[in-house]
């Protein structure tokens, strides 16, 4: 096994930091965060499925590095991102006697590192914490670029800052544990990179995605380095989403309506609805005579191969009426001014952002979308 680690800067100035990539990084952590702290101190945050596999390694980590530590274990899945779970968790992490030079250390995925995000970003007006993401996506896209949040019943999200960790460890090892689903919802957040700008990555998902996949570790280390090294240079360009850091929501409008049409359940994950949500929106560029047919069929193809969703009838969608696609397509919050705004693609590895898309055609685009 090669255990070697690739080291990437996010550069945002007196903020920026540093992510490490590649196996056996839990054993390392106590060591890297060490260098980081003003008070040997640590709160580690995790959830019940991480902590089973993960905790104790941290822990044995944190202490072997004299840093002393207590760990906040919180359920596992989106309900923890509420606000009464929050409440819990701020008043626990506070009876720990903190003060702002204790570190909270995020361990899991997306879930427990927006909730640690956010708890660092108002715990005494901010302190510092460090991502240790363990799912693919996590690793590739949540754990990177700083947003931090918590979910409402008036959608998700709508409470949080943005606000950037100290570091980043990516342990890829830590996926050899994750359900194949999750790996594959992570895996097409991985091929949207490709898609937005990056064609040559692509060309290279389609002959090594299967090994990426397959866990094998030099095509996932590159394909996590990859992702986060776009990701980051994309947020270093814009870190509070006024201009190409929308690129990253190539298709999120249509997968945030597939999603609230299944209720934010597991009929759908978050990264299949993106899977498919890149096939609409390819398919949909199509129709505009955007991008050419070979273009969307690649894509559609690839995704495919991978096992993730690509047509609306695998989920029972297809008979969904077209308003009500809309309907939630105008309440994503990327939505301005009641208009909808899609990233399209004019080839894959070039997209832009269309403000005010066409909705009659949209209309009998999806009417239509098997
Ligand atoms: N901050 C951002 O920029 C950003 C970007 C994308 C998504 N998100 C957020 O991320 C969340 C989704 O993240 P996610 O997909 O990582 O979901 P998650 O954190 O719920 O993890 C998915 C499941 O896998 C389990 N798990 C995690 N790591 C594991 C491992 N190594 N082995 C076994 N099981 C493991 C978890 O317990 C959970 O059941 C959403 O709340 C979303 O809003 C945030």
């Amino acid at each position: 096994m090669n255990d070697e680690i690739e080291k990437l800067r996010v550069d945002l100035g007196e903020r920026a930091y540093d992510i490490l990539i590649g196996p056996r990084l839990i054993e390392r952590a106590g060591a890297e965060i060490a260098r980081l702290l003003r008070r040997r101190q640590a709160i580690i945050i995790s959830d019940e499925n991480v902590a089973g596999h993960y905790l104790t390694a941290l822990q044995d980590s944190l202490s072997a590095a004299a840093i002393s530590h207590h760990a906040v274990v919180l359920p596992s899945g989106e309900q923890t991102k509420d606000l009464e779970h929050f409440g819990r968790l701020a008043q626990e992490i506070l009876g720990f006697g903190i003060d702002r030079g204790t570190m909270l250390v995020a361990l899991g995925g997306g879930v427990v590192g927006d909730v640690t995000g956010f708890a660092a970003a108002t715990l005494l007006r901010g302190i510092d914490f460090v991502q240790i993401p363990t799912t693919l996506l996590a690793q590739v896209d949540s754990s990177v670029g700083g947003k931090t949040g918590i979910n409402t019943p008036h959608g998700k999200n709508l409470i949080g800052a943005f606000y950037q960790p100290r570091l980043v460890l990516a342990d890829i090892g830590t996926l050899g544990s994750l359900p194949r689903r999750e790996l594959l919802a992570g895996y097409a957040e991985i091929v949207k990179y490709g898609l937005i700008r990056d064609a040559e990555f692509f060309a290279w998902l389609e002959v090594e995605g299967s090994a990426v996949c397959e866990l094998a570790n030099d095509a996932l280390r590159r394909a996590v380095m990859i992702s986060c090294a776009m990701k980051a240079e994309i947020v270093a360009g814009d870190e509070r989403e006024e201009g190409d850091r929308a690129l990253l929501n190539l298709g999120h409008t249509f997968g945030h309506a597939l999603e609230a049409e299944t209720g934010f359940s597991a009929r759908l994950l978050h990264g299949e609805a993106v899977a498919l949500g890149m096939v609409l929106a390819f398919d949909f560029a199509a129709r505009l005579g955007l991008v050419s047919l070979d273009d969307a069929s690649r894509v559609r193809g690839h995704l495919a191969d991978k096992g993730l969703p690509t047509r609306l009838a695998q989920l029972g969608l297809n008979r969904t009426p077209a308003d009500r696609l809309m309907a939630h397509m105008s309440k994503d919050k990327k939505v301005r001014d009641g208009r909808i705004t899609l990233i399209l693609p004019r080839r894959i590895g070039e997209t832009f952002v269309m403000r005010d898309a066409p909705v009659d055609q949209l209309r009998g685009f999806l009417a239509e979308a098997a």
